[in-house]
């Protein structure tokens, strides 16, 4: 069964309301015939306003970050998976390397977010990748296993049956400098030979995205890769007609 490619758009912390239901009408407007599913995390105070903008449209919704507590609590600032949920989300990104970095996420509280989004129905967006110290060290395929080794040993491989991976080069996010088709392709075959040791069915049927400046130009190369199902993709999301052009080099 062919893998049913995703193109993700992550707006992180960019945008008005305005804006973005602007953005939005560009994309809804426009409806290209091609057969891959598209997805836009707008920032988390959007979300309400972007599931009406949607509405009815091809394009699904998820958040950029969710607690990993499951429930209602008291935990100021946070909101549940099951709020995502609740404002028409079908996916959320987790273990993102701004979290990271910038916020202290460790491999055990992405493993924790990934588990509360699978509990709240959500289908979560695993973010792995190396630093470009760590490419130097030729630590990459280490980290990248580290990574999705802590979460598959906290939810098990059949939780992968309804997530996705997005491998993202810290190095290239942001940066313009991307991974070459080649460079990355060698790292979604190495996180499907982990899963494929576990579970062949699973691994097969698993999306695993590049992320890191893809953009028009090298997206139909970097998309033409056997392990390679779609992108996450930051700054050219913001720009419908490059998130477009993208979709469009999904076509294959
Ligand atoms: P970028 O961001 O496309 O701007 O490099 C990708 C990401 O961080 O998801």
């Amino acid at each position: 069964m062919p893998r049913k490619r995703l193109i993700a758009g992550n707006w992180k912390m960019h945008g008005s309301v305005e804006g973005s239901r602007a953005l939005v009408a560009e994309l809804t407007g426009s409806n290209p015939s091609v057969d891959a599913q598209m997805l836009i995390c707008p920032p988390a105070p959007y979300l309400a306003a972007a599931r009406d903008w949607v509405s009815g449209s091809h394009i699904l919704l998820g958040g950029q970050n969710l607690s990993e507590h499951v429930g209602t609590g008291a935990y100021t600032g946070e909101h549940s998976g099951a709020m995502l949920e609740d404002l028409g989300c079908s996916h959320v990104i987790v273990g993102h390397s701004e979290r990271r970095s910038y916020y202290h996420e460790t491999d055990a509280l992405v493993a924790a977010k990934f588990i509360a989004a699978q509990a709240a129905g959500l289908v979560p967006i695993l973010c792995v990748g190396e630093t470009l110290a760590e490419r130097e060290a030729a630590a990459t395929q280490a980290v990248v296993a580290r990574q999705v080794g802590a979460v598959l040993d906290a939810a098990g491989v059949g939780a992968f049956a309804s997530a996705v991976i997005a491998y993202e080069p810290v190095w290239a996010i942001g940066t313009g400098k991307t991974a070459t088709p080649a460079q990355a392709q060698e790292v979604h075959a190495s996180i499907r030979a982990m899963l494929v040791e576990r579970d062949a069915t699973i691994a097969a049927s698993l999306l695993i995205l590049y992320g890191g400046s893809m953009k028009p130009a090298n997206a139909g190369e970097l998309l033409a890769m056997e392990d390679i199902d779609g992108g996450l993709i930051g700054g050219a999301s913001l720009d419908a007609a490059q998130f477009l052009d993208i979709f469009r080099a999904a076509a294959g």
